[in-house]
């Protein structure tokens, strides 16, 4: 089991105007998918980008363990070779995700319909999330599964040797459920169909298509629905990764918010399913210029340049949610320094990521003086000047530290967070990169 890490407590203070350029590491989501598809490939798959952070570097463990080679070349550049659909081997040991939800349920899928046995676990984060909305779907391709009170890991899943195709609706707004049962549905003889309301992250579906599968999304009214045949050779595809814009989400806040700033972030991915943020701060007032929109690796990217704004809060609608669903804890900082109300809703699923960051969110925008009202499905923010001072109890949650170290570069008084390491998870170079900005961070004592 994952051991618990020695606390990092990081304070950051009000800085000057924040200039350069900051490169972003390549997209979490993509990584993890292009490990996993690779490993379930025959032959040799070479990733270029890869995100070397915490969570894709357990799932590239994972796909060893299940008989994946799985080598680096140099940064960010890998090697995997498949073992084929179907083709992965018993793991002799347990398979540990760390803090990562994406790598654990995608791999869940992904081996459902294989006759193998495995045991998941990860850290105390992910040990209390709920599994149970990916597990009880993949017991439709006849996979059985036994797991803590609740459906918590550490969890044993066992694939069928006798897979059936599926025809499944995916009811809560998560890509990892709807990817876990594309991946499972790759090793189940006949055409699965998958359908979900909400328009989630499409990685899955893409690079599947890049990787010769029979796959193709059909048009709801309300939604979509995923088709995919079982049984078919995926060829591997060379992938290059794109810069990750949850990542991006960070520098380009802050820019906005520390007057003076202009910050340029190249070559970031800019898939409509992942720029909820963007539409939602240009709405606010924000000046974010796309240049040099192009094409990378089946997605469109572009180069961000983020100048100070002066910023006013929004109507946040609640459909724009799948589209910037991690988004919303740095969302609340731009928020917080926004002139008005900006009110967020069909917020569910905050409560079960690494950690409840409705919660987490609130209670650290109460400590810096700020004005929050938690509604049920949501939050309301009243902007303006920001106190600060405040400690921030961050749950083991990357993502609530970034947004409040960023928060504190631009409060009247420090921001401290109460863990940073959490942040190697997803953006190991977040420090680094901010600093050489002109943040002002500073490490103290726990
Ligand atoms: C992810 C999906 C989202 C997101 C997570 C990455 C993915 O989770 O929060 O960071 O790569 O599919 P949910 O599917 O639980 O919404």
């Amino acid at each position: 089991m994952s051991a618990p890490q020695i606390p990092r407590p990081v304070k950051a203070s009000r800085s000057g105007s924040l200039r350069g350029t900051a490169a972003i590491p390549g997209d979490k989501s993509i990584s993890h998918r292009a490990l996993i598809l690779g490993a379930l490939a025959v032959g040799e798959t070479g990733i270029s980008g890869l995100l070397e952070a915490e969570d894709v570097l357990n799932t590239a463990k994972a796909m060893r363990q299940l008989g994946a080679t799985v080598t680096r070349d140099g940064p960010g550049q890998w090697r995997v070779w498949g073992k084929g659909v179907g083709g992965w081997e018993e793991p002799a040991d347990v398979l540990d995700f760390g803090n990562s939800g994406t790598g654990s349920r995608l791999v869940m899928g992904a081996m459902s319909t294989t006759p193998i046995l495995a045991v998941f676990t990860g850290d105390a984060s992910l040990r209390e999330r709920p599994m149970k909305r990916v597990l009880d779907p993949l017991t439709k391709f006849g996979a059985t599964y036994e797991a803590r009170e609740g459906g918590l890991m550490p969890l044993t899943l066992r694939g069928t040797d006798m897979p059936i195709c599926i025809d499944y609706q995916v009811t809560v707004a998560s890509a990892q459920v709807k990817s876990a049962l594309i991946l499972g549905a790759l090793g189940a003889a006949g055409r699965s169909r998958i359908e979900q309301s909400a328009l989630t992250r499409d990685h899955t579906e893409k690079m599947l298509k890049a990787f010769g599968a029979d796959i193709a999304v059909e048009k709801l009214p309300d939604g979509e629905a995923v088709h995919v045949m079982g049984e078919v050779e995926l060829k591997p595809c060379p992938v290059e990764v794109p810069r990750d814009p949850s990542s991006a989400a960070f520098p380009l806040v802050a820019a906005l918010i520390v007057p003076g700033s202009e910050v340029s972030i190249p070559g970031v991915l800019l898939n409509e399913r992942r720029i909820g943020l963007i539409d939602t701060l240009i709405e606010m007032g924000a000046h974010i210029a796309i240049a040099n929109p192009r094409e990378s690796g089946g997605e469109k990217i572009g180069d961000l340049i983020v100048k100070h704004s002066v910023l006013k809060g929004v109507d946040v609608p609640a459909e724009r949610a799948p589209s910037m669903i991690d988004e919303y804890p740095i969302l609340a900082i731009a928020a917080a320094f926004a002139e008005g109300r900006t009110v967020m809703r069909g917020l569910e699923e905050l409560r079960v990521k690494e950690s409840d960051r409705l919660a987490a969110i609130v209670a650290g925008l109460k400590a810096n003086g700020v004005t929050v009202e938690e509604t049920g499905d949501g939050m309301i923010v009243t902007g303006g000047d920001v106190t600060g001072g405040g400690r921030v109890t961050t749950h083991m949650d990357h993502r609530i530290a970034m947004s409040f170290l960023v928060m504190g570069l631009a409060a009247k008084n420090p921001v401290t967070v109460d863990d940073a390491a959490m942040i190697a998870t997803s953006f190991p170079e977040f420090e680094p990169l901010m600093e050489n900005l002109g943040a002002n961070f500073r490490r103290v004592n726990a």
